[in-house]
Parts: C-alpha cells; sequence; structure tokens
C-alpha cells in the first residue's frame, strides 16, 4: 500500500533494474540542481486559517480558455513505454479520468498519432526539435494534424547533459544505451519479463517515420541521438508558431527576459523549468524564479513551473507564489512504474488528496485563492 509519492517511488525502484531507477532518479553532475529542487518548497511554510467552514475545496483550474480538474498535470518524459510497457498510455488515460493536461513526450515509444487517436484533442505534445529542422517542422506539422491541444517546445536541451549516474552505469540514453547492461538488470524479474514479453527494446513510434520501415529499434535510437541536442533559437520559435494554430507553450525557461523573448514570439504561456535538475546542475529552482518572472510578465500571463514536486502542499506553495498551473515529472512517473495504470492513479490521487487537505486547513476553497497570504 503506498501513502505518498515517496512510497511508489520505492516500489518502482523495486520493480526497476538499477540502471533505469538511476536514470529517472538522477540529475547531472553533483545533482545540486536536483536536491534543491524539492527542498526548496520545504523552506516555504503555510499559514493555516480556521473558520471559513471550507469542506469541499474547488480544485478546478482555468487555463488557455478551458477548465482542468486539477491544478497540476503530467509533464513529458521520454521512453515511459521502455520503464513500463503501454506507461504512455496507461498516463493518457489516468490523466483523462480527472481531467488534466497529459504532455506526451516527443520520445514516447508509441507514436504521437497513435496517443492522439486514443483521445483525438485532449494531449498536450511536447517536441525536441531535431538537428534536421525540416523534421521538427515535420514532426509539428504531424501533431497539429494529429489534433494535440497545445505544443510544448523544450528549449533546454543545447547540449547532452553530464549525468554521471548513468555515465557510471554505462548507460546514457540514447546514445550508449547498452542492451546487455538491460539484459543484467534480470534481478528485476517483473519488469524484465514485461520487457521481453513486449519485444525487447522499444522504439520510438514518431521517429520511426524518418527511417526505412521496418528500421531496427536500435537503429531508430541511433538516428535520434544523431538528431539530437540541437540549439533552438528564437527564430526557431518563430517557425513553430507560423505553423501552430493553438496554443504554444515554452518549456524550460527561467531568465525572466527569455520568458518575456518567447511571449513577444507568440508563445501563449511557458512551463518554468530545471528539467527536474538533468541539465544544468546549477541553475536555480523554478520556485525561485518564478516571483521574478511573474513581476517581468504580469498578472495574467499563464506561468507554469515544474520540478521538485511531491506533495499537494508543493503543489500550494507554487500556486500561492504565483504559478497558475503545475506540472509532475517523477512523482506519477513512479506510480505508473509502480503499478501500471492503477499506480498512475494513485499518485494523482495522493496528489489530490494531499492538497484538498491544506486547502482545508488553510481556509482555501479555490485554488485561485491560494495568493502570498497563505504563506508566513
Ligand atoms: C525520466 C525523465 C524523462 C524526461 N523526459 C523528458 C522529455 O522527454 N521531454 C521533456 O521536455 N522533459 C523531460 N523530462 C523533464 C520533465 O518533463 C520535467 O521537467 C521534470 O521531470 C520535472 O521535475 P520532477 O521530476 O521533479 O517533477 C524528463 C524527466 C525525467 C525524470
Amino acid at each position: 500500500m503506498s501513502h505518498s509519492i515517496a512510497d511508489l517511488e520505492q516500489r518502482a525502484r523495486r520493480y526497476l533494474p538499477r540502471v533505469l531507477y538511476d536514470w529517472i532518479a538522477g540529475g547531472a553532475e553533483d545533482e545540486i540542481g536536483l536536491r534543491s529542487s524539492t527542498r526548496i518548497y520545504t523552506e516555504h511554510r503555510l499559514v493555516p486559517r480556521y473558520g471559513r467552514a471550507v469542506t469541499t475545496p474547488n480544485l478546478a483550474t482555468r487555463l488557455f480558455g478551458r477548465t482542468y480538474g486539477r491544478p497540476f498535470g503530467i509533464a513529458p518524459t521520454g521512453y515511459t513505454g521502455l520503464c513500463r510497457p503501454g506507461g504512455e498510455s496507461m498516463l493518457r488515460a489516468a490523466a483523462a479520468r480527472v481531467d488534466i493536461p497529459y504532455v506526451l513526450s516527443g520520445v514516447s515509444v508509441p507514436s504521437l498519432e497513435a496517443i492522439a487517436a486514443e483521445e483525438p484533442g485532449r494531449s498536450w505534445f511536447q517536441v525536441y526539435p531535431a538537428r534536421d529542422h525540416a523534421i521538427t517542422l515535420d514532426i509539428v506539422r504531424r501533431a497539429r494534424d494529429a489534433g494535440y491541444a497545445t505544443l510544448v517546445v523544450t528549449m533546454d536541451m543545447p547540449k547532452e547533459a553530464k549525468r554521471e549516474r548513468d555515465w557510471r552505469n554505462g548507460f546514457s540514453l540514447p546514445l550508449r544505451f547498452n542492451l546487455q547492461r538491460l539484459v543484467d538488470g534480470m534481478t528485476h524479474p517483473a519488469w524484465a519479463l514485461r520487457f521481453l514479453a513486449t519485444g525487447g527494446l522499444p522504439t520510438l513510434g514518431t521517429w520511426q517515420a524518418y527511417l526505412p520501415a521496418g528500421t531496427a529499434p536500435m537503429e531508430v535510437l541511433r538516428f535520434h541521438t544523431e538528431q539530437g541536442y540541437p540549439v533552438v533559437t528564437w527564430e526557431h520559435l518563430a517557425d513553430f508558431r507560423a505553423l501552430w494554430p493553438g496554443q504554444m507553450v515554452v518549456k524550460g525557461l527561467l531568465h525572466p527576459d527569455d520568458v518575456a523573448t518567447a511571449l513577444r514570439i507568440g508563445a501563449d504561456g511557458v512551463i518554468l523549468s530545471n528539467h527536474g535538475g538533468r541539465q544544468l546542475d546549477r541553475a536555480p529552482t523554478t520556485l525561485e524564479m518564478l516571483p521574478r518572472v511573474r513581476e517581468k510578465v504580469g498578472p495574467t500571463v499563464p506561468i507554469m513551473l515544474d520540478g521538485g514536486i511531491r506533495r499537494g502542499s508543493d503543489i500550494a506553495i507554487a500556486l500561492a507564489l504565483g504559478a497558475d498551473f503545475v506540472f509532475c515529472g517523477r512523482a506519477i512517473l513512479w506510480g505508473v512504474i509502480a503499478d501500471a495504470r492503477a499506480g498512475a492513479d494513485q499518485a494523482i490521487d495522493i496528489l489530490t488528496d494531499e492538497l484538498v487537505r491544506v486547502m482545508c486547513q488553510t481556509g482555501t476553497d479555490s485554488v485561485r485563492a491560494f495568493t502570498r497570504d497563505s504563506l508566513l
């Protein structure tokens, strides 16, 4: 029985081969950014308020002219289907159950068309630009034609990060992907049996289209690696804007001036992110940058953030400091890995339940009612 996200992480840890657990849990270099992303939330205090009769607080959250069921969504995580076969579909369905956004990663196992077909028009799509700009433009067009609601452009990977856990484990996705190492992980038979039963190494569905039919998964991974880590410029962003009729969100920015530039080019909102501490180890946390960004862009621009959210109180603190919405990466990923669809539901329910308790304790009847006054 899991009572917390930490419990789900422990279950996922037991299920996964070490190399995969470390790949997900880890960050860049000394993991200072990773640790500070969770620690920063513990440094804030929510001030309880009583006598207001808040019993069933309203979690409905307006974003981009639509109402979502919770103030949080599921951040894009690559290769989910490698860790839990079918994981992308499970996360999509878990998000649909409570009406929150699921952001499909640009490096998903199923193709972007396959996930869109499951429930047209509801998921968001995250694009990892390719070195070949024509491929990126084609992926953006495909996402548009498949009917995705929102495009998320990730800008914080201009260079492969130094993730030393992976290097020590001889594992780096996808560049040094080493099947032998995974098979060494057979001390985790539940994962290994499922891995083998679903055909071994899965392919990257969206990227398969740029290679001849029947190309082996390993070759698709290699191709994607060759196309990886391009510098995404503001000019590229303008190109995506010209192609994309719906909402366009930029993910991975931290500097207020970068946010302002993205908005000027036509982004409809941003997800402040340090990629869960996985790229620039000494980057500030998103929570530290949030007030600065809010001050720069004003109260009405949708500013979202991710990184380090493990409790309902973390969500409350982010909202109190000016976020319109937050995204959870590992928190819900641990759930789907630990126990498939039920685990994803459970992670969402744990965060929801904790947030409701915070709202009752702080006399906050709706998510919009969190303000700086909610904090000490
Ligand atoms: C295993 C893993 C894979 C990720 N893959 C992607 C990805 O494909 N695209 C992307 O934009 N961000 C990716 N991220 C970053 C997440 O979207 C998000 O920014 C980060 O996980 C937030 O931190 P949290 O895990 O503490 O919530 C990944 C993160 C993890 C942990």
